[in-house]
């Protein structure tokens, strides 16, 4: 293992260049070498025409119980479907709240073990097997890494069990960068973690929005997607999804600001403006004041 003396601060990361290993064949970034069942799987993820999705993310759950908008899984998640590309959620919410009639893709959390009753936010197991992950259809496995923390070497296994059962399979991995309390939301600390999550394998890497994110986005070699975080006001989302999208993000994973919006539907579609249609955030804005008025 290389040492740390001498260790250099990368700076060149040429954030005008576009990815280099992105053939016509395949548009999902650093996937071109992936088997036919991966790649399948990414394009149920990935729009072909944008290159980007929408998640609705509604796992909160496994860790905090009962969340402010997710009170009733079973009324607000029908709703929602039309409007997103991927619900992103545990397999109890999908076996108990989703129809298995629609066609929408599957990211499945299958890490756990954290809970909001104590402190211990960064210690979690992979809960859901293999064989439960292809029952489910999952599209992608979301496995929780905390880098920095007291549980980064579990995690980092959790993650490397994910993805070497996931390649047995073709299943894609989805990385998640947590950010626990003691963790630093700066472009530094998403730029370690997210390259080591690509490094050790995952297809895609879910993370937050920071300064010079399209360093972070250059420096990692598959798609990142951006999580939503607390809930901001509409206006004020729609433009950390607009920065995230113009800064090379492929698309946004929203929860609370989908669904603790004063208008979840609406909220969805302004969000697709931004992803798929080239929207501004303003035009977005506009466009979530226009449909909650009507
Ligand atoms: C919760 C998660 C969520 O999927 C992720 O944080 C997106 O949700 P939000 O936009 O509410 O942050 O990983 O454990």
């Amino acid at each position: 293992m290389a040492d740390k003396d001498g260790f250099k601060v990368a700076k060149n990361y040429q954030v005008d260049v576009p990815f280099a290993n992105n053939s016509e064949s395949f548009y999902v970034k650093g996937s071109n070498n992936l088997d036919w069942g991966m790649k399948k799987h990414l394009a149920n993820i990935f729009d072909a025409k944008s290159g980007n999705t929408v998640m609705f993310a509604f796992d909160h759950g496994y860790f905090m119980g009962s969340v402010a908008g997710l009170e009733r899984l079973d009324l607000l998640v029908p709703t929602l479907i039309p409007h997103v590309d991927v619900l992103m959620c545990t397999r109890g919410a999908l076996r108990t709240c989703v129809p298995p009639t629609g066609n929408k893709a599957i990211a499945l959390r299958v890490s756990s073990g954290s809970s909001m009753l104590n402190d211990d936010l960064s210690h979690e197991v992979v809960a859901v097997d293999m064989e439960d992950a292809i029952r489910c259809n999952a599209d992608c496995m979301a496995v929780q890494g905390f880098i920095g923390a007291d549980g980064q070497l579990q995690s980092i296994g959790n993650l490397s069990m994910a993805i070497n059962a996931g390649a047995r399979y073709s299943i894609p991995t989805m990385g998640v960068v947590a950010v626990g309390k003691d963790m630093e939301r700066t472009d530094r600390y998403f730029k370690i973690a997210t390259r080591i999550f690509a490094e050790i394998g995952a297809n895609i890497i879910k993370t937050y929005y920071c300064e010079n994110f399209e360093e972070v986005v250059a420096a990692c070699p598959v798609p990142i997607v951006v999580a939503g975080g607390k809930k901001l006001p509409e206006d004020e989302a729609l433009t950390m999804a607009y920065r995230a999208i113009s800064e090379g993000a492929h698309g946004l994973d929203m929860g609370r600001n989908i669904f603790q919006s004063e208008n979840p539907i609406a909220m969805a579609e302004a969000i697709r403006k931004i992803v798929h249609e080239k929207a501004t955030d303003r035009e977005a804005y506009q466009f979530y004041q226009y449909a909650i008025h009507k």
